[in-house]
């Protein structure tokens, strides 16, 4: 548990204090374990809450350039909202190549996974499930001694998983290229207590607008399920339920 100083000052920003229970922290561990920093490239994969609070968790490292990928053309926009630039996974370009029309070259200096298991294919395979998909585009476009962080979730059970291998979390994963590329994967649960009480103060302080990010939409508790619906659906929203009805 976080102590708030002031009771007004964190009311008054409460959508914001939201986040630090999880994908705020989460985000931030992504951008911060990649190696994003003061005039960084980076590159974001999902445009969900964890990739949004990730990219706006860069911005306040001081990335550069702060490119987002996802294949939901209104995730894509709440990106594009807060200053990000985008990449559709689902055209025909590579993410590689998109990134190059981005930046003029076609890699970055730190990547981050806010997809894991779950992801779908790029291109013509953006429908199917394509569990490997990210991590190894993701070793594709950073530049060699870049790092990967890994807050996307990989499982070691998925019954319902794509192939047999998968279904015992066993990826094909292009590891030769990570080697020969000195790449560092940072990857496994946030260590949410290592980062809120900093993040609460670059919220408290206005350093980060956290909820506008990751468009924070406060919901009652009869209206859960239909938000549980919309969620899965993509909504670019990030629903938070406030059962009592006392945020305004
Ligand atoms: N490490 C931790 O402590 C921690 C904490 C919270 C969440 N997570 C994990 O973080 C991940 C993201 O969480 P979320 O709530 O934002 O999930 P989400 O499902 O809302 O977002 C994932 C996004 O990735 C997009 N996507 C799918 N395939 C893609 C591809 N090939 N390239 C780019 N984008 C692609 C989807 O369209 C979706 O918008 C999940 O795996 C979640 O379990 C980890």
């Amino acid at each position: 548990m976080l102590k708030f100083r002031d009771k007004d000052q964190a009311l008054a920003k409460i959508k914001d204090l939201a986040m630090l229970s999880d994908i705020f922290p989460t985000g931030f561990h992504g951008a911060y374990t990649a190696g994003v920093g003061p005039g960084s490239t980076v590159y974001i994969a999902g445009a969900g809450p964890v990739g949004l609070a990730s990219a706006a968790a860069s911005q306040l490292l001081g990335a550069a350039v702060v490119i987002v990928g996802d294949l939901i053309p209104e995730r894509l926009e709440q990106a594009r909202s807060f200053g990000c630039e985008t990449v559709d996974v689902s055209m025909e370009a590579s993410v590689a190549d998109q990134i190059d029309q981005i930046l003029g070259v076609p890699e970055v200096d730190s990547a981050v996974d806010c997809v894991g298991f779950e992801a779908r294919g790029s291109g013509a395979e953006a429908s199917q499930e394509v569990p490997a998909q990210v991590l190894n585009s993701m070793m594709q476009v950073v530049r060699a001694g870049g790092d990967i962080g890994i807050p996307g979730l990989y499982v070691t059970e998925d019954p319902g998983a794509v192939n047999e291998a998968a279904k015992l979390g066993n990826l094909s994963i292009r590891i030769g290229l990570g080697w020969a590329k000195s790449c560092r994967f940072i990857t496994g649960q946030c260590p949410v207590m290592s980062y809120n009480r900093a993040l609460m103060q670059a919220i408290l302080f206005d350093k980060v607008q956290i909820a506008k990010a990751v468009n924070v939409t406060m919901i009652g508790l009869d209206e859960a399920p239909q938000g549980y619906k919309d969620f899965d659906k993509g909504a670019a929203k990030k629903f938070v339920i406030d059962p009592h009805r006392s945020v305004h």
